[in-house]
């Protein structure tokens, strides 16, 4: 069986080209390597996919001619590439490129594969908005331009399905972490702050914002299922994350404590788009997946950690 992975060289991408290859699969990726961050780091992880024999190729979805270079014989497409997180210097314009013009690409060229049996859509808890507690059931709220934009481009991908062009499912992500965490993020930003001696840029009232931090490893895992259990996903939503709640403020003393550090803080005024509150209840993904997250934050920051410091000591600072 062979997958196409969009978004390969970044965090999550990485991780289940890794895990597929290990399972038998043939892996094909592409990336831009866009610079929202460090490029030096997406060509880390790239350099390590393509030491085990994975294709990348190095191009934007919203390149037209790309199309014409990519073969179609894809049996799994799982689209992971977009503009993430919340940042100020991400313009609306970037976010309905990659979030929903690229969708929209790919899914065209999906629609010509020859026996593709899934497209998985990789989508985001901050659909549902400030508070993503709920069932996929719930209306979606969202409060950024990332969440609008990813609904967007859900709906894309669901519409599709709706109208038998293809078989297509999204999965809605919750908070991941683990080694490869993008450095906008917070437990990179967290073991670099510490490691390093910084002051952690903290965004006013953050502390008590409650997660669903989930391990990158169970999520890959849980993609993973959707793959095995394709004919039950057609035309699902299905929230993928960590059902155990902690707070902000409980992840930093988790870091800490595993370093042996104290951090200090750079407060930052409050951004307004964050979501105050995600858990995720994930009751549909163990009926129809089977699906049982088993990595404890501890677990997962203490690979984190090891990995982060594997990596500096290796490439210098990422
Ligand atoms: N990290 C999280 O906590 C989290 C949570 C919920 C959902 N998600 C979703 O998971 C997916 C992956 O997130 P991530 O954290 O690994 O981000 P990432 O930025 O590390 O990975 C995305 C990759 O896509 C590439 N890319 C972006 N636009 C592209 C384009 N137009 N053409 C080709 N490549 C392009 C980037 O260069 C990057 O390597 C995203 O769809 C994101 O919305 C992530």
């Amino acid at each position: 069986m062979k997958v196409l992975i969009t978004g390969i060289a970044g965090f999550i991408g990485s991780h289940m080209a890794e895990l597929l290859l290990l399972k038998g699969y043939e892996v094909e990726g592409i990336d831009n390597f866009n610079d929202y961050y460090s490029t030096k780091l997406k060509r880390i992880n790239a350099e390590e996919l393509i030491k085990k024999g994975i294709r990348i190729y190095d191009r934007d979805l919203n390149d037209a001619d790309l199309y014409y270079t990519l073969p179609l014989d894809y049996n799994f497409i799982i689209h992971f590439a977009a503009q993430p997180g919340i940042a100020s210097s991400s313009s609306f314009e970037t976010y309905l490129e990659n979030n929903f013009m690229a969708t929209k690409n790919i899914l065209d060229f999906s629609k010509k594969q020859e026996d593709l049996k899934l497209f998985i859509n990789i989508a985001t808890s901050s659909i549902y908005g400030k508070f993503a507690t709920q069932t996929e059931k719930a209306s979606a709220a969202p409060t950024s331009h990332y969440g609008v934009t990813k609904l967007a481009g859900e709906q894309l991908v669901l519409a599709e399905n709706r109208l038998g062009n293809i078989n297509a499912c999204s999965l809605r992500l919750y908070s991941v972490y683990g080694p490869r965490e993008r450095p906008d993020k917070l437990y990179t930003k967290l073991i670099r702050s510490a490691i390093f001696n910084e002051a952690f840029p903290l965004f006013e009232g953050s502390l008590s914002h409650k997660r669903s931090f989930s391990y990158s490893g169970d999520i890959v895992e849980g993609i993973f299922l959707a793959i095995l259990n394709f004919q039950k996903c057609s035309g699902e939503i299905i929230n993928l994350g960590s059902p155990i709640q902690k707070t902000t403020q409980e992840g930093i003393h988790t870091v800490e404590f595993l370093l042996n550090k104290k951090i200090t803080f750079n407060l930052l005024p409050p951004r307004t788009a964050d979501q105050q509150e995600t858990v995720a209840i994930i009751n549909k993904a163990k009926v129809i997946l089977g699906y049982e997250p088993k990595t404890s934050l501890a677990e997962g920051l203490k690979n984190q950690i090891n990995w982060y410091k594997n990596t500096i000591e290796k490439y210098g600072r990422i």
